[in-house]
């Protein structure tokens, strides 16, 4: 069996993500998954609490997922969309927009969540333009909020999260609000009412707030901020990109809230996790702003790699399987599953809480410690369970065998007792 080799040697060239590098620990070499499972090159097996970032809820390796991929490779894995369209997208796009809550009928692809997000914001920004109105160019978003790593997008993530203060000469100012609950909500009315003139768009996760901390809130809640946002006629920015295709419960989160936004962001599991490729939809209104005689009306944006076949033929397939397979059905036995799994946490010393939203479920801790520690321990024991900040959740891919889930719950609630009375 191949050896992982020593940190420096593995480390040599790559830069990790959210890694000191400085002191960053030896990685673990992952050589082939399968289901809910990741195989390392030391010869271990990890179950996968994760679904890679929250994408695999087909879990990996889908035998369908794979057939539609190796066949579109051998007909044509990549060209370009700039005057060219190909079957997979036009049906994709079809698929995307009859799926979609209400009328978002315009579907533009891009290659990621990240990308996905700053068409959406210069989406509504020209929106504004072209209809005549200058000056509207301000984005509101959420505490907690995060919506990629790009500039735009760090303007309109948490500010702590995501390092304001380090950025500040490089990122736009955008308003920050507090997610209204009944008693706030006259207050988000009237900060929209205050600057509805400078304002854009306003930007949320649908549900749950996920890499801001796994932060749940009501139907309700997004209900009162789509309200808010039609009396004052400002564009609702839904960023489904994590909680999208069953994350959350239903296909959309938007679904629950009864809310069509005039923009949607997806991402993430659009493929089933095989491959990147993202999407920003927009409903007839939005899309109409942008047609005209004069071609400085248009939305100038093409990534290159925009609507790749292959990552369409992954994400025809992988909506036959929503269609074909109990997803959402799953997901309600995971959901059932996590409660039940992870309430023995609430009662562990220097646990704050325990949500639980579809098929994902984490535990708040007061302080962690050392989360890339926590991670080696829990893949010690032979789990693949990925803290950050004061949070150990899990998002596992909706295919996941009952044992296996049962086997990530029982490991959270086995090692935090010990983990938080040493941190
Ligand atoms: C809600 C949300 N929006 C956008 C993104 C950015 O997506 P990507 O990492 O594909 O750029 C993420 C990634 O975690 C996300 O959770």
């Amino acid at each position: 069996m191949a050896k992982t080799p020593p940190p420096n040697d593995l480390l040599k060239h790559v830069w990790l993500p959210y890694t000191q590098m400085q002191t960053a620990r030896q990685p673990l070499q992952a050589v082939s998954t399968q289901g809910s499972l990741i195989q390392l090159a030391d010869g271990r097996e990890l179950i996968d609490g994760i679904a890679s970032w929250w994408t695999a809820c087909h879990g990996y390796n889908h035998p369908h997922i794979q057939a539609a991929m190796a066949a579109q490779l051998e007909k044509m894995p990549h060209v370009m969309f700039g005057g060219l369209v190909h079957e997979p997208a036009l049906k994709l796009a079809e698929r995307l927009a009859a799926k979609t809550p209400g009328d978002l009928n315009h579907v533009f692809f891009v290659d990621s969540g990240s990308v996905a997000v700053e068409v959406a914001m210069k989406m509504a920004v020209q929106y504004w333009l072209n209809k005549g109105y200058s000056g509207r160019a301000k984005m509101v978003s959420f505490r907690y909020g995060y919506h990629g790593d790009t500039m735009a997008c760090m303007s309109v993530c948490d500010p702590d999260e995501s390092m304001h203060s380090l950025f500040r000469d490089y990122l736009p100012r955008q308003v920050l609000a507090e997610l209204p609950d009944a008693e706030s909500e006259a207050a988000f009315d009237a900060l929209l009412e205050r600057e509805k003139h400078n304002i854009a768009a306003v930007l949320i996760e649908p549900l749950v707030q996920g890499a801001g901390g796994m932060k749940v809130h009501a139907p309700e809640t997004l209900r009162r901020v789509a309200d808010a946002c039609r009396r004052h006629g400002v564009l609702l920015i839904a960023d489904e990109v994590f909680v999208g295709f069953g994350r959350a419960g239903t296909l959309f989160a938007c679904e629950q809230a009864g809310v069509t936004p005039d923009i949607l962001c997806l991402g993430k599991a659009l493929t089933g996790g095989a491959v990147s490729l993202a999407a920003t939809l927009a409903r007839p209104h939005v899309y109409e702003a942008f047609l005209s005689d004069d071609a400085t009306k248009a939305l100038m944006h093409g990534p290159t790699f925009m609507a790749n076949p292959l990552a369409c033929a992954a994400a025809n397939a992988s909506l036959d399987l929503f269609e074909t397979e109990p997803r959402l059905e799953q997901v309600a036995k995971i959901e059932a599953q996590l409660r039940e799994g992870l309430a023995p946490c609430a009662k562990i010393p220097g646990v704050l809480d325990v949500r639980v939203k579809g098929a994902i479920g984490a535990v708040q801790c007061a302080s962690l410690g050392d989360a890339a520690a926590l991670r080696e321990k829990f893949a010690e024991q032979g789990f693949w369970i990925r803290p950050f900040g004061d949070i150990v959740y899990l998002t596992p891919a909706f295919t996941i065998r009952q044992d296996q889930l049962a086997a990530l719950t029982s490991s959270i609630c086995s090692t935090l007792p010990g983990w938080l009375s040493r941190s």
